[in-house]
């Protein structure tokens, strides 16, 4: 197959996502690319923050700083029913999700 480069584009990107409740720090400082067409995994212990950074990238949770983006579209603080779609270039809109 032609390589085009389109292949090995980052299609998700976390950069210095931290994620701190009442002062303990959950996710510290995160930052990884995931590249088009690649399976990824995120393992660690009990507690590490897999699913807190799950929760981070999928809008579920509000970082306390750092930045997730997606195909390129900066998507940290969009509602998780927002995020996806409208990085893919959907028109879903909803505005009444609250998250802390
Ligand atoms: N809503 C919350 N409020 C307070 N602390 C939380 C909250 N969610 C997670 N934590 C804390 O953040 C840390 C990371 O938790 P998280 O659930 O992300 O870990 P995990 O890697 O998914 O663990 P497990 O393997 O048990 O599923 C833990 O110290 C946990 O107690
Ligand atoms: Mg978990």
């Amino acid at each position: 197959m032609e390589n085009t480069g389109f292949e090995f584009m980052e299609i998700l990107q976390v950069k210095n996502l931290i994620k701190t409740f009442d002062g303990i720090h959950a996710v510290d400082s995160l930052s990884f690319d995931i590249k088009k067409g690649t399976i990824t995994a995120l393992i660690g212990p009990n507690g590490s923050g897999k699913t807190t950074t799950f929760n981070l990238i999928t809008g579920f949770l509000k970082p306390t700083a750092g930045k997730t983006s997606f195909k390129g579209r900066d998507i940290t603080h969009m509602a998780p029913t927002k995020s996806l779609i409208s990085a893919s270039g959907g028109h879903s809109r909803r505005s009444d999700y609250s998250r802390r």
